[in-house]
């Protein structure tokens, strides 16, 4: 049986970091405030000349070269981003000619927090179908540029990052992405949303408005939020054919707030130390956490051959999802 695996991770984050001490001069909080509610400390923001493709292309080119192939071996290139450098080209395809990958597809996908899950999903599919041999999914954000930098309660969440893998087949049994659950409600849509910039309001009316910027219900969204990572973490654990979740040998959750990680942690009794985090250096950098978080336990040799992965998201739209892997 052909199975899809992860042949090479790579990540990249922006040089600039800002702390919750320099968040105080702009915003009214506080470091006490943002790390016990949050358990963030600081966050990557891009500079003049950095855009979410160049993040991108960096933290491909590490996942290829870990992967040990060429980029012309690539026949697809998927950019999972809800802040793409413009509408057209996609960072898919920015990135696709940054790299030199003469051969591949590209296109962007679109499910906020949870995009990487659902791209490493879609890009499993293609090639357990046999219709992709090698895939290029990366998860990518410059949500600096979506926050009101006026309003404390989003401003101080998100940063920007990148993150990418190269999936492959394998027909090795006990290696690849044993079972993956995608999930959406759109009815609550409007609880986590960035309601101009798209077609349905014009510019003005936009930024009149300042309908720019990201707004959300934090506490509607952690409500939900908890819920629904909660099941479909379960559902993954059973799908893969994992007793439960004491199977599970590193779980990469979303990285939107240490309450809601431990919430989970707990629910699906997981201990500490397979928890792996580091919202705190990072913040909520949307569908760039989880493949940030993996190259990283990756680079830590926190994953090992056989190792049981889950990886569980959720985001706007709603949109949630979760993965299983044997590493
Ligand atoms: O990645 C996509 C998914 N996103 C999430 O999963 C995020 C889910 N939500 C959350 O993580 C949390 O709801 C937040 C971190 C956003 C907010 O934490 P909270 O404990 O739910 O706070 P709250 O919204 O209930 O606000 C509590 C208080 C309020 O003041 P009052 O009304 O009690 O006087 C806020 O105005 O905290 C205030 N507050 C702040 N104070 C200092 C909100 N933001 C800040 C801030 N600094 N940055």
């Amino acid at each position: 049986m052909v199975r899809s695996a992860i042949l090479g991770t790579g990540s990249y984050l922006p040089k600039k970091r800002v702390s919750n001490k320099e968040l105080e001069e702009i915003v009214d909080t506080s470091d006490e405030w943002i790390k016990t509610r949050t358990g963030i400390e600081a966050r990557h923001i891009i500079s003049d000349g950095e855009t979410n493709s160049v993040l991108a292309q960096k933290a491909a080119e590490m996942a290829i070269e870990m992967a040990g192939i060429s980029p012309e071996d690539l026949d697809l290139v998927i950019a999972a981003t809800l802040t793409p450098d413009m509408p057209m080209p996609s960072v898919a395809c920015l990135v696709q000619d940054a790299i030199g990958a003469k051969n591949a597809g590209a296109f962007d996908l679109y499910a906020t927090c949870s995009g990487f899950l659902y791209g490493l999903t879609v890009a499993d599919g293609l090639i357990r179908a046999d219709i992709s041999k090698k895939i290029l999914v990366i998860g990518s954000e410059t949500l600096s540029r979506r926050v009101n930098w006026k309003d404390r309660t989003t401003c101080v969440l998100f940063g920007d990052g990148a993150g990418a893998v190269v999936l492959g087949a394998s027909s090795e049994n006990n290696r690849g992405i044993m079972s993956a659950c995608l999930h959406s409600d759109g009815s609550l849509g409007g609880l986590l949303t960035i309601r101009g910039l798209g077609t349905r309001h014009d510019l003005k009316k936009t930024l009149e408005n300042e309908w720019q910027y990201i707004e959300m219900n934090g506490r509607e969204v952690f409500k939900h939020a908890t819920r629904a990572l909660e099941a479909v973490s379960i559902e993954a654990i059973e799908a893969a054919g994992w007793a439960d979740a004491s199977m599970i040998d590193l779980f990469i959750p979303h990285q939107a707030n240490i309450r809601i990680i431990e919430h989970m942690r707990e629910r699906l009794g997981i201990s500490r130390e397979r928890v792996f985090i580091n919202i705190d250096k990072y913040g909520n950098t949307s569908a760039a956490s989880i493949p940030i978080a993996l190259d990283e336990a990756n680079r830590k040799g926190r994953l090992f051959p056989g190792a049981r992965v889950l990886m569980s998201a959720f985001g706007g739209g709603f949109t949630w999802a979760s993965v299983a892997m044997r590493w």
